[in-house]
């Protein structure tokens, strides 16, 4: 799970749009609904580009099966990260609290999002669960019967 920038303000950060749930919260109660689904999740947040680039690049190195991202700025304006996900060739899913088409017309564009197998937008602290469960299926379905 990996979190883009200013992520690290939920909880205090626009609650009217973001909710008031902090990323740690977050965090945990996608640990716990991975435990369900019989996965391991390790999360990370950064305000940093090619941090995120080097993070999503160096997922199949690490062992990683699949991406869940919220780009979160970056999501309408990175080139480097839809080449990373590309790069990485690992199945991502794109997670967003807000609806970024609900919102300011420059949120409409995703330049991750033609990189990803799908997208879960809008339903707050819960996209994060949504969009692991969303993996989940994704990768039980590229599974060796
Ligand atoms: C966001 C939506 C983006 O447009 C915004 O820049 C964010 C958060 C979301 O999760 O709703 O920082 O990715």
């Amino acid at each position: 799970m990996l979190s883009g920038p200013n992520l690290q303000f939920l909880g205090t950060r626009e609650p009217g749009i973001y909710g008031t749930t902090t990323l740690e919260a977050i965090h945990a109660r996608l640990e716990a609904r991975a435990a369900t689904l019989g996965l391991s999740v390790t999360c990370r947040q950064s305000n940093h580009e090619g941090e995120l680039v080097g993070w999503v690049g160096g997922a199949p190195a690490e062992g990683f099966a699949g991406i869940v991202f919220n780009p979160a700025a970056y999501t309408h304006t990175s080139i480097a990260l839809f080449d990373a996900v590309k790069a990485a060739g690992l199945p991502t899913v794109e997670v967003h609290l807000s609806n970024p088409d609900a919102r300011e017309s420059f949120r409409r564009r995703s330049r991750v999002a033609p990189a990803c197998v799908g997208r879960i937008a809008g339903f707050g602290a819960l996209s994060y669960e949504l969009g692991l469960e969303g993996l989940a299926v994704v990768l039980a379905a590229a599974r060796p019967a």
